[in-house]
């Protein structure tokens, strides 16, 4: 079927707005109906007997994969290893038999991620995807699949994909923690409750749609701009970087707070925005003294916080965008939201081809 863009400008604004429903719809494959307990459908090894998780993908479906490092590593206990399928593929890692290789990727089809499958399998590894295209090469050659429900996704720019791939990974993690004996109940329980509120939130967030369409006018005069965030608000800085490159082609940098005056703090003036994002979790202070380093150098910084964070930031800071406060486990999946929306609304007033940005394609089929 033909699939338009209904009331909205571009497809790339009609997907962000999708977002409640597919993640909704994405949880809802994950959660038993009468106990609302998350469980996995069966899969073909043990997840508690993996010694070791590799993570492979590219682009945003990587920042996904990083992510679920960080919940890999901190709930369910297992090692986990991360690389780009075109470094991995090619660097001949030795693999323990008997791993769990877990690819990401919304098309299935993405050439590097299919070789780095490919090399995993002759490893002796169980191989798992997560993917959006449920008839693709990817998804064909693994052992097991878990889907994202985000529907077709058109603009080159991933959004719903993306928090949907997060939504599953969480899930993912909080089974293997469970399975492994690494969390109590009352924790699976706060975490499970935090995921299924995770749609409901993700609509107030949303709501912000307005306030980030005004602030997009101060990145739009940037010739470069800096997102920082620390834990699981790294690997979403670094996608909010690419976000803004790919569609508004301004130069941004994703990195993490902590390594800023290592060298990139050097870069910081009043020209360069930086969009720091800052859960009120326990590394709010840690990221809160280096948002205070980049101010106390004319950075002019945008706080994405909740309100505790907001409140104890907000004379620091030049603009603030309040987010919902939730449990720190699923900030990732809302904080990628005003990220997508500050690309979009910027690519706008520059005026790019938004859902068709230049040199670029939605696949990528050739190394
Ligand atoms: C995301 O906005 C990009 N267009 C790109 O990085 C994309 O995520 C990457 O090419 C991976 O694609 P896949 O998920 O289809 O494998």
């Amino acid at each position: 079927a033909m699939i338009g863009k209904g009331e909205h400008r571009h497809f790339m604004l009609k997907e962000i707005y999708e977002q409640p429903q597919v993640i909704g719809d994405t949880l809802n494959a994950f959660v038993q109906a009468t106990t609302g307990r998350i469980t996995l459908p069966d899969l073909p090894f043990d997840i508690a007997a993996i010694p070791r998780v590799t993570v492979v993908a590219c682009g945003t479906a990587f920042y996904a994969g990083m992510v679920a490092k960080y919940w890999l590593e901190q709930v369910a206990r297992v090692p986990v290893e991360l690389d780009i399928a075109s470094e991995f593929r090619y660097r001949e890692a030795p693999m323990p038999e008997g791993g769990l290789a877990l690819f990401i990727s919304q098309s299935g089809e993405t050439l590097d991620t299919l070789e780095a499958l490919r090399y995993a399998k002759r490893q002796g590894q169980h191989i798992l995807s997560v993917i959006n295209v449920g008839e693709s090469t990817i998804a064909r050659e693994s052992h097991a699949v878990l889907g994202t429900l985000a529907g077709p996704e058109i603009g080159v720019a991933s959004t719903k994909a993306f928090t949907t791939q997060l939504t599953v990974l969480a899930c993912f993690a909080l089974a293997m923690a469970r399975a492994r004996g690494a969390i109590t109940a009352e924790q699976e329980a706060a975490i499970s409750a935090a995921l299924r509120e995770v749609p409901a939130r993700a609509v107030d967030v949303l709501n912000h749609d307005e306030r980030l369409r005004v602030l997009a006018h101060e990145v739009s005069e940037a010739r470069d701009a800096l997102y920082l965030g620390r834990g699981t608000s790294y690997p979403i800085a670094l996608e909010g970087a690419l976000k803004l490159k790919e569609i508004s082609y301004i130069h941004a940098e994703g990195y993490a707070a902590g390594e800023m005056k290592h060298g990139p703090i050097a870069l910081i003036d009043e020209d360069v925005p930086i969009i720091a994002l800052a859960p009120n979790d326990a590394l709010f202070e840690k990221t809160a003294s280096n948002i205070m380093e980049a101010a106390a150098r004319g950075g002019k910084v945008l706080l994405l916080s909740d309100a505790p964070g907001v409140e104890r930031m907000r004379d620091k800071v030049r603009w603030t965008v309040t987010l919902p406060t939730v449990h720190p486990f699923v900030s990732p999946i809302l904080y990628a939201i005003p990220m997508q929306l500050l690309a979009y609304h910027t690519a706008v007033i520059k005026g790019t081809d938004v859902d068709q940005p230049r040199n670029l394609a939605k696949s990528v089929t050739v190394e």
